[in-house]
This record gives structure tokens, sequence and C-alpha cells, in this order.
């Protein structure tokens, strides 16, 4: 499937983007070895999360749905998954992969965990190694990539682990390792990263401290289902802060998105870029921040990205980098290496395609430095990216001719429908399958 994006555009209407991937994937695990029936609204029904769910059926596990965005999980409690007759598939899912190897570490049977060409070429080490320091075996591919093989019947022990990188996924697998573990296990992070695991956790009733930075629990606990409302995700909601922001005349009201501050980089680093976004409503859903969030064309300057934003901003920098090529003056970004190991190399998927439309830029090894200017069209490599594909859709609105961005299949893993609602919102974008 192409993407066909027709030059210029405004920005304008209300809109709820899909779920919170993130929150989406921990609703069916949590909810799948709690005690009682979950609950679960506003669920993302991308490929990614979906994957989750059938991970979990595989494992015994009953869950009626997804029914627009409804399910209802029908947990086992801790000990009551079954082993799965096959390799577990998680697609293109980097979150599945690695949370599911914590959690699979500690149960009675052993589990084999894989997924499409670019979830193969990911890394896995930074989760195997604090399994194994936990006690727990588990195998790799010779790269130390997927398929994982995770031993069943291994008695876990708690640890304490120093995360090497800021990643949530990494320091949400040990805590997941460490329901199964005997005693505490703690980790401390180099810099803050989405917390929706401690959150959900407490919301199922587990206790989790977070104190002067070192995040813990102790082995052994229950969980007691609750029900969880899955709030936009501000990851599909920043193209459209991207868009509105960029194309003149553009005035955008996006309901009902989660603004958990772990999250909240994007807002951020385009506010100090000069944008004129606006929160409202703010207010607490189901222990997770959510807010309407209004946005209206302004004139973008370069900035100098601050180190701190970067871990809140993680998933966002592909459609940044849009706002910095639309922006009057240089972007500097460095301390983001983590972006070369997500479902592309983003930092050198986004300076071909930036390139192509005639952006000047300059990659380094941890970030990139971006001259903002006048874009032209072209044709892009997504490198089956679903962010590197939204993220060029939305520069059509500044470009002077016609984008075709290629091989957007993989839109639909975070971010289902997205050509057809960024058209109701004035993107000029039709779809084209081979
Ligand atoms: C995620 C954590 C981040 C993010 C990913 C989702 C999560 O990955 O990029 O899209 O749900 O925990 P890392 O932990 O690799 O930074």
């Amino acid at each position: 499937m192409e993407f066909q994006l027709l030059p210029g555009g405004v920005i304008s209407g209300e809109v709820r983007v899909p779920g919170d991937k993130s929150i989406s994937h921990r609703s069916i695990m949590l909810g799948a070895i709690a005690d009682g029936v979950t609950l679960v609204s506003g669920f993302l029904e991308g490929e990614d999360a979906l994957a989750t769910v059938a991970a979990f059926r595989a494992m015994g596990v009953t869950i009626e749905g997804p029914d627009a965005g409804e399910l209802a999980v029908h947990g086992v409690g801790m000990h009551g998954l079954q082993p799965p007759l096959s390799p577990l598939d998680m697609g293109n899912s980097g979150t599945s992969i690695r949370l599911l190897a914590g959690l699979l570490a500690g149960q009675s049977f052993s589990t084999e965990l894989s997924g499409d060409a670019s979830l193969c070429k990911r890394p896995m080490g930074r989760v195997i190694d604090p399994l194994r320091l936990m006690g727990a075996r588990i195998e790799s591919a010779g790269a130390g990539t997927p398929p994982l093989r995770v031993h069943g019947g291994q008695r876990l022990q708690g640890i304490h682990y120093d995360l090497p990188m800021a990643s949530a996924q990494v320091k949400s697998c040990v805590l997941l390792a460490g329901l199964y573990a005997e005693g505490r296990t703690s980790v401390t992070e180099p810099a803050p990263t989405r917390d929706h695991t401690e959150r959900m956790l407490r919301g199922f009733g587990y206790p989790v401290a977070s104190e002067n930075g070192v995040i813990s629990l102790a082995g052994g606990g229950r969980l007691k289902a609750t029900d969880i409302d899955v709030p936009a995700d501000i990851s599909s909601a920043a193209f459209f802060l991207v868009a509105a922001s960029i194309a003149p005349d553009s005035d955008l009201l996006l309901t009902h998105v989660g603004i958990n501050p772990t999250r909240t980089g994007v807002i951020t680093i385009l506010k100090l870029m000069g944008a004129d976004i606006s929160l409202k409503n703010q207010r607490e859903v189901g222990g997770e921040p959510v807010a309407d969030i209004r946005v209206r064309y302004a004139p973008l300057r370069g900035i100098e990205i601050p180190l701190e934003q970067v871990p809140l901003a993680i998933d966002e920098f592909p459609a940044l980098f849009i706002a910095a090529a639309c922006a009057d003056g240089r972007t500097v970004l460095r301390g983001a290496e983590e972006l070369r190991v997500k479902e592309s190399d983003r930092i050198a998927a986004m300076a071909a395609g930036l390139a192509t439309l005639g952006v000047e830029c300059e990659v380094l090894e941890d970030g990139i430095i971006i001259d903002g200017g006048p874009l032209g069209g072209g044709v892009i490599d997504t490198y089956h990216d679903h962010r590197i594909a939204m993220s060029f859709a939305i520069a059509a609105l500044r470009a002077e001719s016609v984008i075709r961005v290629l091989d957007c299949d993989h839109v639909s893993t975070s971010f289902p429908g997205f050509d057809a609602l960024a058209r109701g919102l004035g993107l000029q974008i039709s779809t084209r399958v081979d």
C-alpha cells in the first residue's frame, strides 16, 4: 500500500485519535494475570496490540472483543497461564516481545517468541541480560535478536538493576519478571521513561514503590481486576500536532489525549519551537492524566532539543523532524541513539526522506542537525516503519509538489484508519493498493 499526497492543505476540526499503544498492551498483560474480569475501553485495535491479545489467547486466556475498542479480559490469576501450542508471533511489536519475555520468564512452562523481519533485527540482549541475572533461562538467535526461547520452571530472584539505557520496555520487563521473583526487584533509570507499567500495576492493587529514582516491587503478590479507559495515544496525536503547527490557517482540537508527563516531550519541544498548543479540560482517567489539546498554526523556529526531553518524546521524533524541516533556522538533536534501534533506524530513514524532499540535514551518531527550508516532493521509502510513513504524509502540507510514500502497510500497527482520519481533517491523502 502507498500513500499519495497532494501538496498543501489546512488542518481543522475535532478528533479523537486511536487508543494508546503502550497502555493497550499493558491492559491485556496485566488483565490476563489478574483475578477477575478486566473491562477495557478505548483499546487500540492496531496490529501490535492485537498481537498481544493473540498471544494471551494462545495461553488460554479468554478475551472478548475487541469491539469498537471494548474488550473483556478474563484473568486467570498469576499462575493460570497455559503453555501455548506453537511459538507466539509478536509481529512488529517490540513492546509485546520485551514485556512478555519478562512475564514469561517466571512461568512453569517454556515459550518461544518471534516476530516479523523488522522485529527479528531488534536487540533483545537488553532484556536477556537482566532476566539472566534474575535466574531466568532465555536464549536468542546468534545476534541477540528474536526468536527468543524462554525456559519455564526457573526460580527467579529479585535483583537491583541499573538500566544502561532509558527504556521503558526494559524497565517493564524487569518489573514483570519481578512479580514472579523471590524478594524485591528494583530498577533505576538513566532518565525517566514512560511509567504506564508502574501506574497500571498500582491500578490493579499491586504496590509499586518509587522513591529517589528507585522503582521497586516485591514478588509473590496478586493483581485484582479493574476497569481501564485507554486514552488517545499522544504518539498518534503527535502527527496532527505537527500537521496543524506547520499548515497555515490550521486550527485543530485533539480530544481525550493521554498527557502522562513521561510522554509529553513532543508538546514541550513544539512549544519551544514556537507552536501554539494549549491543554484544556485536564482530568485523570484511571490513573492516567488526559486532556483535550488545541493546536493552531504558528511559525516555528529551530532549536537545540533539550537532552532531558529525548526519552519523553522518543517515538515522536520522526514527526518532530518534519516540524524542524518546516521551521526557520537550525534544529539540533543529540543523545537520541535509541532512535537507531526502533522499528527502523529512524535517524537514517528520516534523513534519507528529508534529503529526497531537498531538506538540508547532517546525520550524527546520536542525532541529527536539520536546517529548515522549502520542501519539494518525491518518492519516500519508509523502511517498513509506520511512523516514518505518517511523518512524510504530513510533510505534504508544506511541500511544493506531490509526495508518494511507499510501503505504508505498517501504519496499521499503531494507527489503523490514519489515511481516512487525516483526509477528514484536511490532508490531501489518497491510498493506492498494489
Ligand atoms: C514503549 C517504550 C519505548 C517506545 C515504544 C513503546 C513501551 O521503547 O519506543 O514505542 O510501551 O514501553 P523503549 O523502551 O525501547 O524506549
